[in-house]
C-alpha cells in the first residue's frame, strides 16, 4: 500500500476499523494448525445447515456425524441456547482437537424483536438508528447461541423487479456505504469477542443486485469503471468498517462466477482493500459453477474456488468431498488449504470460543434478552423513522382523534406479513397490527379483500363503512414472501384486487389514506393520482401497528426519504437518479432526445423523496473551494469545498429534514452522472427555525475512475446541489482550478 494511501487511510481512520487479527492470535492459530490433519483442516472450510430449517435445497443429512469426525467445523440455521449447546458439546467433547463450531444465521433485520426490513430502515437515512437496530439484533442473536450473522446485505440495486431489494440499502452507493458501515458496527459491537458481538458477513460479493432483467441469480456484466463507481463502494465500506467475513454471490461478473473470481476475491478484496477475514460462499455456489459452465465437474469447481480465494464452502460439500483428492493430484496446494483454515480459526479465537465455547449459550440471558421491552421500544423508534410520507393532499394527515375512521384492507388487521422476509427467529404473533395500533380510535373495520385473488365480495362492506366515515385508512401491499430471494416479479403492482378496492374507495369522495406495506418499490400510478395521502411503510416488524399509528396521529412527524426510485411503470426500469446525461438529454420540446413516447422519464417518486407534516425551504446556498494545507496529501487531493445552506421550517409543527448534497462534474474525461449523492444531514427544526447546514467536500468526494482507469479528481467546473430530494435541488457552480 503506497505511503500516500496509507496516510489517507490513517487520516480518515479507515485503517483503525478494518478487521486485523489481535496480537497473540496468530501464534495460537499456528500451534493448532500444526496439530491438525488434512481432514480436520478441510472441516474448518466446511459449513452445513442443520435440519432445523434451510434457506435452500438441503443437501446434507447426518450433520452430527460430520461434526464428530471433524469433517464439519461450522453450522448455520441452528439457534437457541439449547440447540446450539447440544451441538457445540459434540464439537468440544467428542472430537480429537475440540475445535468449537461457528454458528451462523440470517439475522437480517432482527432476531426475535423484528425491525423494519433493511430497505425500510434505509429510508430513515438515520445511521444511528440503523446501527441501533443491528446492535439489538446482535444482542438478541448472540444471547441465543449465535456468533455469526449473514449480514449486512449491501447489494446496490436499481431494479425493483428483483425481490431482494428488500434486504439492501437501495440504489445509491454513498447512502449504501454509510448504511453498510452502520450495520457492521452494530453487529460487531465494541469488539469481536464481547459476549454480545457477532461476526458480520458482508454480502453478496459482488454486484448481485445488478442481475440482468431483475431476475434473481441472473448474469451481471458491466464495465469495471461502472462496477467500481456504482456497485462496489458499499462492500468496501463494510470491509473498512471491520467486517470479519464476506459472502460470495450467485452471479457471475465479467464472465466468471463470483465464487471462482480471483479478480474479485483476491485482486480487489485482499490486495486492494486489505481484507484479512474469511470468505464464505453463498449456498452451494461452488457446485453451481458447473451449471455456469466454467468447470466440467464438482472437483474442478472446488479447485477454482479455493484458488480464487474462497475459504469456506456453504452447504456444497465440495471442499469436504474433493479437496483431499485435488491436493493429491497437485491441483491445489497445502498452503491454500492451510490459509483458509488459518483465517477461520483466527476468528474462532477472536470470538473467545476456545476459552468458553458455551459463552453464547446462557439460557438465563436468552430468556431476559429476547423481546426485552427496551428492544421493542427501539424497534418502534426505528420503524417510525422508516416511514415515508409520499402524498398528503389538504393535510389529510395527521388524523384527528375525533374523526370517524373507516379502517379497511387486507393488511389492516394482519400480523402474519408484518415481519417481512428474512425474519430471523421472529414470530408474527408478537407483532402489533395496525388495527391494534389504532385501538381507541373512533373507527369501523372491514377487510375489503384478500392480499391475492379475484374475490371482490368484501368491497360492499368496505364501501358501506367508508360512507359512514369522515376519512378512510386502507392498508394494502404485498405478501411478505413475494419480496426476498427467488421472488423476481415482472409486474410490480399491488397483487389481486387491492388496487381496485382503493380506487373504489377513492370514488366515495371521502379522503383516502393509503398505507402501503411492501418489500420493494411498487407501480401504483392510479393510486398515486387518486389517493389523498400515501404512507410507504415497507415491512416495519414487531412494532408495526404502534409505529404507523404514531405517524397517523401525528405523534411522530414522518421524515423518511426513499432509498430507491419508484417507477411509474415496469417499462421504465431501471429508473434511477444518478443517470448520465447522454448526448441527447431529455428535452420536452424536441423529438430527437432520450425519452419514451408513452411515459415521462421521471419516476413516480424519486430517490431521496419524502414529505413531512411541515414544510422546509432552502436558501443562501454557497460553495467555496479552498486549497487545503493538509500536509502529506498529494497534490490534487488538497482540495476542499465548503458548502453552506440555510434550511427553514416554514410550517406549523416541528419536523426533521434530510438535507441532501449532490454534485455533478460538468466536464470530465469520462461521462459523469448528472447527480451523485456526496453527503446528507438529518436536522430537526422547530416551526420558523432556520439552521445553517455545512458540508465539506474533499478531493475524494470529487474523484472517479478516469479515462485511464486511475481514481482521482480532475479540475474544472462542478455543480453543487442541495435539497430535500434528488429532484428538487438548489444549484451553485464552482470552478476548481488546475
Ligand atoms: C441464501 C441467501 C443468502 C443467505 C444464505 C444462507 O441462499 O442467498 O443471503 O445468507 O442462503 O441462508
Amino acid at each position: 500500500m503506497s505511503l500516500t494511501w496509507m496516510l489517507l487511510v490513517l487520516q480518515t481512520g479507515l485503517w483503525a476499523q478494518r478487521y486485523q487479527p489481535s496480537t497473540g492470535i496468530n501464534a495460537r492459530v499456528e500451534a493448532l494448525l500444526a496439530k491438525m490433519t488434512l481432514e480436520e483442516k478441510i472441516g474448518q472450510l466446511t459449513l452445513y445447515t442443520t435440519d432445523w430449517g434451510s434457506t435452500g435445497p438441503t443437501i446434507r443429512e447426518g450433520y452430527k456425524n460430520d461434526i464428530r469426525s471433524g469433517a464439519c467445523g461450522n453450522l448455520f440455521n441452528s439457534h437457541s441456547t439449547v440447540f446450539v449447546r447440544d451441538l457445540q458439546k459434540v464439537a468440544v467433547e467428542e472430537t480429537r482437537l475440540k475445535i468449537p463450531l461457528l454458528f451462523g444465521f440470517d439475522v437480517i433485520h432482527g432476531y426475535k424483536t423484528i425491525f423494519p426490513i433493511p430497505l425500510g430502515e434505509a429510508a430513515s437515512w438515520d445511521m444511528e438508528a440503523i446501527e441501533k437496530s443491528a446492535r439489538v439484533a446482535a444482542t438478541e442473536a448472540s444471547a441465543a447461541g449465535l456468533n455469526w450473522t449473514f449480514a449486512p446485505m449491501v447489494d446496490i440495486s436499481r431494479d425493483p423487479r428483483w425481490g431482494r431489494v428488500m434486504e439492501g440499502g437501495g440504489e445509491d452507493p454513498f447512502l449504501g456505504s454509510r448504511i453498510a458501515e452502520a450495520r457492521v458496527k452494530g453487529i460487531q459491537g465494541k469488539k469481536i469477542g464481547d459476549n454480545n458481538a457477532m461476526l458480520a458477513c458482508v454480502k453478496h460479493f459482488a454486484g448481485y443486485g445488478a442481475a440482468m432483467g431483475g431476475r434473481d441469480y441472473n448474469t451481471v456484466d458491466m464495465s469495471e469503471k461502472y462496477f467500481r463507481e456504482f456497485y462496489l463502494p458499499p462492500y468496501q465500506a463494510a470491509v473498512n468498517a471491520g467486517a470479519a467475513t464476506v459472502m460470495t454471490s450467485f452471479n457471475d461478473y465479467d464472465g466468471v462466477p463470483a465464487s471462482g473470481n480471483k479478480f474479485l476475491l483476491d485482486s480487489i478484496l485482499r490486495k486492494e482493500w486489505g481484507f484479512e477475514g474469511f470468505v464464505v460462499t453463498d449456498y452451494t455456489t461452488i457446485n453451481e459453477m458447473v451449471l455456469h459452465g466454467v468447470v466440467a465437474n464438482d472437483q474442478e469447481a472446488g479447485e477454482l474456488a479455493l484458488k480464487a480465494g474462497v475459504d469456506m464452502d456453504m452447504q456444497g460439500g465440495i471442499y469436504q468431498g474433493y479437496l483431499k483428492k485435488s491436493l493429491k493430484e497437485g491441483k491445489v496446494t497445502q498452503a491454500q488449504i492451510d490459509e483458509g483454515a488459518r483465517r477461520v480459526l483466527r476468528l474462532k479465537f477472536e470470538l473467545g470460543l476456545f476459552e468458553d465455547p458455551y459463552k453464547f449459550c446462557n439460557a438465563e440471558r436468552e430468556k431476559n434478552t429476547l423481546l426485552a421491552p427496551a428492544h421493542r421500544a427501539a424497534a418502534r423508534e426505528v420503524a417510525r423513522k422508516s416511514v415515508v410520507l409520499l402524498k398528503n393532499e389538504n393535510s389529510a394527515l395527521p388524523l384527528r382523534k375525533t374523526q370517524k375512521i373507516a379502517l379497511i384492507g387486507p393488511l389492516a388487521d394482519n400480523k402474519t406479513e408484518l415481519i417481512g422476509n428474512w425474519n430471523g427467529a421472529g414470530n408474527f404473533n408478537d407483532c402489533v397490527s395496525l388495527k391494534e395500533g389504532l385501538q381507541g380510535a373512533n373507527m369501523q373495520y372491514a377487510k375489503g379483500c384478500e392480499l391475492e385473488g379475484t374475490d371482490k365480495s368484501g368491497f360492499a362492506e368496505a364501501l358501506r363503512i367508508a360512507a359512514q366515515s369522515e376519512i378512510v385508512v386502507v392498508a394494502v401491499g404485498e405478501k411478505a414472501m413475494i419480496s426476498g430471494e427467488a421472488t423476481s416479479r415482472t409486474h410490480i403492482n399491488l397483487p389481486g384486487v387491492q388496487e381496485e378496492l382503493v380506487l373504489e374507495l377513492c370514488k366515495t369522495g371521502k379522503p383516502v389514506v393509503v398505507v402501503l406495506m411492501n418489500g420493494r418499490p411498487i407501480v401504483i400510478p392510479a393510486i398515486a393520482d387518486k389517493a389523498t395521502a400515501i404512507l410507504e411503510t415497507w415491512w416495519l416488524g414487531t412494532e408495526t401497528g404502534n409505529a404507523i399509528a404514531d405517524v397517523l396521529w401525528g405523534d411522530y412527524n414522518p421524515a423518511g426519504k426513499l432509498p430507491m426510485s419508484f417507477p411509474r411503470s415496469e417499462g421504465q426500469i431501471p429508473v434511477f437518479y444518478n443517470e448520465k446525461s447522454t448526448g441527447r438529454p431529455f428535452d420536452p420540446n424536441s423529438k430527437w432526445t432520450s425519452k419514451y413516447i408513452d411515459e415521462p422519464n421521471s419516476p413516480q417518486w424519486p430517490f431521496g423523496y419524502g414529505l413531512s407534516y411541515t414544510t422546509f425551504t432552502y436558501t443562501n446556498l454557497n460553495a467555496t473551494p479552498e486549497t487545503a494545507t493538509t500536509r502529506g496529501i498529494p497534490a490534487g487531493k488538497q482540495i476542499r469545498i465548503r458548502v453552506n445552506v440555510q434550511v427553514t421550517n416554514t410550517g406549523k409543527v416541528a419536523g426533521e429534514e434530510v438535507v441532501q448534497l449532490y454534485i455533478r462534474d460538468v466536464v470530465a474525461s469520462t461521462t459523469r452522472p448528472v447527480k451523485a449523492l456526496k453527503g446528507f444531514q438529518k436536522v430537526m427544526l422547530n416551526p420558523g427555525e432556520t439552521k445553517n447546514i455545512a458540508f465539506n467536500l474533499t478531493a475524494d468526494d470529487l474523484s472517479f475512475y478516469r479515462r485511464d482507469n486511475t481514481f482521482g479528481m480532475e479540475p474544472g467546473a462542478f455543480d453543487v446541489m442541495v435539497g430535500g430530494n434528488s429532484s428538487d435541488v438548489k444549484t451553485v457552480r464552482i470552478d476548481i482550478e488546475r
